[in-house]
């Protein structure tokens, strides 16, 4: 009992970490980005690789040493949805990655410039990992209820 609340004690919080990366990500990506907004997003973005992993292996933890046991997932279909979703918030989340990294080398550089194009592009696919991030408490939701 008391590993399965440390358990869901700890991936509530990563959960709700993840959430304000991804915000504070639209919020500067929003705004003017000067080479300090650059900065601080590469910094942000390395902790929302970190968070998102730890949100993995702590989900993981869940399932294997979770109340329920890992049967009442596998074989659970809102479980897998669930999965689903957090691998293509994972997969949107890569070319926003690869951007920042390239602005950050060209802020170290002196040499920084930012393009329309790429601005739009990052901010289409961080609205689109909003969108994804958004039905996966929901698919969590019915997993613990339904689905099996
Ligand atoms: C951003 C990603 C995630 C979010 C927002 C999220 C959210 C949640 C929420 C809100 C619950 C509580 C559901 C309830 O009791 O009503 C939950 C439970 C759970 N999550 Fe996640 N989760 C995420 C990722 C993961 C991953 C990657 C795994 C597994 C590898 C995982 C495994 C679990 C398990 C095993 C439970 C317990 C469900 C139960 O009580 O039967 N989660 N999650």
């Amino acid at each position: 009992m008391f590993t399965d609340l440390v358990l869901a004690s700890a991936h509530h919080v990563l959960v709700f970490m993840l959430a304000a990366i991804i915000a504070a990500e639209a919020l500067i990506v929003w705004s003017e980005l000067s080479e300090a907004a650059v900065r601080l997003l590469s910094r942000i973005d390395a902790y929302y690789g970190a968070t998102a992993a730890l949100v993995l292996l702590v989900g993981s933890g869940r399932i294997l040493f979770g109340l329920k046991g890992w049967e009442a997932y596998v074989y659970n279909w809102a479980f897998w949805l669930k999965i689903a979703a957090f691998v293509a918030v994972g997969l949107l989340s890569i070319s926003p990655t690869l951007q920042f990294r390239k602005w950050r080398v060209s802020v170290d550089k002196d040499a920084f410039t930012v393009s329309t194009q790429e601005i739009t592009k990052v901010r289409g696919l961080i609205l689109a990992q909003i969108g994804v991030f958004t039905l996966i408490p929901v698919l969590a939701a019915t997993m613990a209820r339904y689905g099996y």
